[in-house]
């Protein structure tokens, strides 16, 4: 039970993580099968049409409580949120083929670092955290953290 909790918040720790720094695609692409109008703009066949995918995911509409709050990506409100608003994975029969496979290997290697290690901020690390807005997103300077062994865990009983 506690097993699966704590996975859960991993999962929503990465999903929220995506929501707000898209790794590398800010945007996807769909090429329009038929002629269709949509709100009163016609998109004839054959366009090429471009998702942006980061101001869909900061949307005040979509997303009022901007302090990204774990329960936004718990199920019963996942179920509730409309499904296009948050695709760092893509959507439809395109979508990213390994998502679950990213998911879980990010999931893995948190798992990992946290068993054996805590965290904590030391006189290097970079407070607020600068992005480097080319390419791929990563910060501008490198993350620095001082790593603290943990403990092994008693047994349990
Ligand atoms: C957190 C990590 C990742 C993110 C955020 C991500 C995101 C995306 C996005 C947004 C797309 C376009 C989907 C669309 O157009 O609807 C995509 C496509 C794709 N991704 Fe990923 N991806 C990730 C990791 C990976 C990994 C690890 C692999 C391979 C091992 C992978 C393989 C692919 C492939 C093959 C496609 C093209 C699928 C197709 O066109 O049918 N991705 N990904």
């Amino acid at each position: 039970m506690m097993l699966s909790f704590r996975w859960n918040i991993l999962t929503h720790g990465g999903e929220r993580t995506l929501r707000l720094y898209l790794l590398l695609r800010g945007r996807i692409e769909r090429v329009c099968k038929s002629t269709i109008e949509i709100n009163g703009v016609t998109i004839p066949e054959g366009t090429v049409t471009m998702i942006p995918l980061t101001p869909l995911h900061r949307d005040p509409e979509y997303w009022p409580n901007q302090k990204n709050s774990p329960e936004r990506f718990t199920k019963e409100n996942k179920e509730s949120t409309d499904p296009y608003v948050f695709l760092p994975f893509g959507a439809g029969p395109r979508n990213c083929i390994a998502m679950r496979f990213a998911l879980l290997s990010l999931k893995v290697a948190v798992t990992v670092l946290l068993q054996r290690y805590s965290f904590r901020p030391c006189k290097e690390t970079q407070i607020p955290l600068e992005l480097d807005p080319k390419g791929f997103m990563q910060p501008k300077k490198p993350i620095m953290l001082k790593m603290v062994p943990r403990a092994p865990a008693e047994p349990e009983e």
